[in-house]
């Protein structure tokens, strides 16, 4: 009984540390900023046909420090409105983008984001019901916040580039207008590219 408890004991002991299949602490992260905003159509479109499939389908999810900046041409004047560059339902959406950012992994966060922005009305419910993701927090997070102040944070990360439009997708924390342009025409290329580059490795499926 006793030897059976420890070798019990033991096999926990080694499973807790068998290291994960990837993301442990020691795989080398390439940092990817998008500044996108909700209803831009190249946004959706970069969203849901380039960088959504290269996170997940293609797993470079792992691999990235992935942020989400949903502000894109938006301005804010002195007194901090906000004001959308496709109205009030745009900042509407980017604030409910921004909550889900606040309030899920990243994982979650592009799940739901992505299928979001495959249409133009507000998809959380139905976005949130296909991924079994409880949203009651993004709901609180919208419900008791002013949009001017969820987007207040995400207009200061956007002050801090002058990119020419958007999607625009910084690498390495450097925003360069042609390789934006190539990221925004085919993601997961110039991802993998660059993460070679960077760190000497070919990522799986990359060509
Ligand atoms: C992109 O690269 C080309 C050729 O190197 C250069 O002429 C052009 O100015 C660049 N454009 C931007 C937006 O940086
Ligand atoms: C963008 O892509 C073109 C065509 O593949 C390439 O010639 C150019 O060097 C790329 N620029 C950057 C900055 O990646």
């Amino acid at each position: 009984m006793r030897t059976i408890a420890f070798v019990c004991l033991l096999m926990g002991l080694v499973g807790v540390a068998t290291p994960r299949r990837h993301s442990g602490p020691q795989t080398d992260k390439l940092p990817i900023t998008l500044y996108y905003e909700a209803l831009c159509p190249y946004c959706m479109e970069f969203v849901t046909t380039q960088l959504s499939p290269s996170m997940v389908r293609l797993d470079r999810l792992p691999y990235t420090n992935l942020k989400l900046i949903p502000y894109g041409n938006a301005e804010t004047d002195d007194a901090g409105k906000v004001a959308c560059q496709h109205g009030v339902q745009e900042c509407e959406l980017n604030a409910w983008h921004a909550c889900i950012l606040e309030h899920h992994s990243m994982a979650e966060s592009l799940k739901l984001i992505a299928c979001m922005m495959r249409g133009k009305k507000n998809r959380l419910d139905k976005c949130s019901d296909r991924y079994q993701i409880d949203v009651a927090e993004v709901k609180n997070c919208k419900a008791s916040r002013q949009v001017d102040d969820i987007l207040k944070k995400y207009g200061e990360e956007t002050s801090k580039v002058s990119f020419l439009g958007v999607p625009a997708i910084a690498l390495d924390n450097i925003y360069d207008a042609n390789l934006s342009a190539n990221l925004t025409e085919d993601f997961d290329h110039f991802f993998c590219a660059a993460y070679q580059k960077k760190f000497q490795k070919k990522l799986n499926d990359c060509e």
